[in-house]
């Protein structure tokens, strides 16, 4: 049992910057405004880079320019912008190789960006309220593979051989190493001070029948990161799956109409975003 080893591990992976902590404290604030936000992010002129170049990506389709965080929030709103520092932020943890899940540099990154916008995507497409920060929950829910990999690495052949007797790669890991990415995750978000229900949805993307309750924003991730594996986005060693939790799928009203509507622009809204951070 290397649960412990892992759980130190956590620790020494860089935390996000200090000013996606701040933004995120800001979010609870119904009474936080542009010129807090601006002021979070001055210790950071990278992150407001980023954030500028994704609220200037196709993807947010605001036809003006926008030059300033200020400018930002007010076409786009508080939330939206908190949402774009997050994910300026978690860029920077997510680009990197994944070692032991055979993701190469970019594809893990490419694969969030994916469900993130796949995530919004069924949210339009079957009109349910999941929550405003369903973009954030979907791109950081494999956040957990950037701790583990070097674990799964060490112990592949474990992981094989469970995987041989049939059982699903999360499970795998959990017999080879007493935890598996979505655990880890959901840990190292709680240390980050990430709101509770988008820890929750992490924490239960793969194992939604076995989550201790029922919630949208943990049902939506879980289907769009169904349909990133099915349609081949940052797969890495995981591999192919083909079919969504039928409880959630009932819960949702989702079908294979709208996961066919939803997946035919999933490729195209990713690119725009990553494009925009790569700039
Ligand atoms: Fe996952
Ligand atoms: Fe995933």
């Amino acid at each position: 049992m290397r649960l412990d080893e892992i759980l130190r591990s956590v620790d020494t992976l860089p935390a996000m910057g200090g000013a996606a902590l701040q933004v995120l404290a800001l979010i609870e604030d119904s009474r936080a405004s542009a010129s807090q936000i601006e002021a979070a992010l001055r210790q950071d002129p990278g992150i407001t880079g980023n954030l500028l170049r994704l609220a200037n990506s196709a993807y947010f389709g605001i036809p003006a320019r926008i030059g300033s965080v200020r400018q930002a929030v007010s076409l786009l709103g508080l939330r939206r912008v908190t949402q774009m520092v997050v994910a300026a932020c978690a860029a920077a943890v997510l680009q990197r190789p994944v070692e032991g899940y055979d993701l190469p540099a970019g594809e893990l990154w490419r694969h969030s960006l994916a469900v993130s916008v796949a995530a919004e995507g069924l949210v339009g497409e079957i009109g349910i309220g999941a929550g405003e920060e369903i973009f954030t929950a979907a791109l950081l829910h494999d956040v957990g593979k950037v701790v583990l990999g070097r674990f799964v690495r060490e112990e592949l052949a474990r992981i094989e051989a469970a995987l041989a007797r049939g059982l699903t790669f999360e499970q795998a890991e959990t017999a080879a190493l007493g935890v598996d990415h979505a655990s880890v995750g959901a840990e190292l978000l709680s240390r980050w001070a990430i709101p509770a229900d988008i820890v929750f949805a992490v924490r239960w993307h793969h194992d939604p029948d076995r989550a201790p309750a029922s919630h949208p924003m943990l049902d939506v991730v879980h289907v769009a990161n169904v349909l990133c594996r099915m349609i081949g986005i940052g797969l890495g060693r995981e591999g192919l799956q083909t079919e969504p939790s039928i409880s959630v799928s009932r819960r949702l009203g989702v079908g294979t109409g709208h996961l066919e509507r939803v997946a035919s622009r999933t490729l195209q809204w990713a690119n725009d975003l990553a494009q925009a951070l790569a700039a």
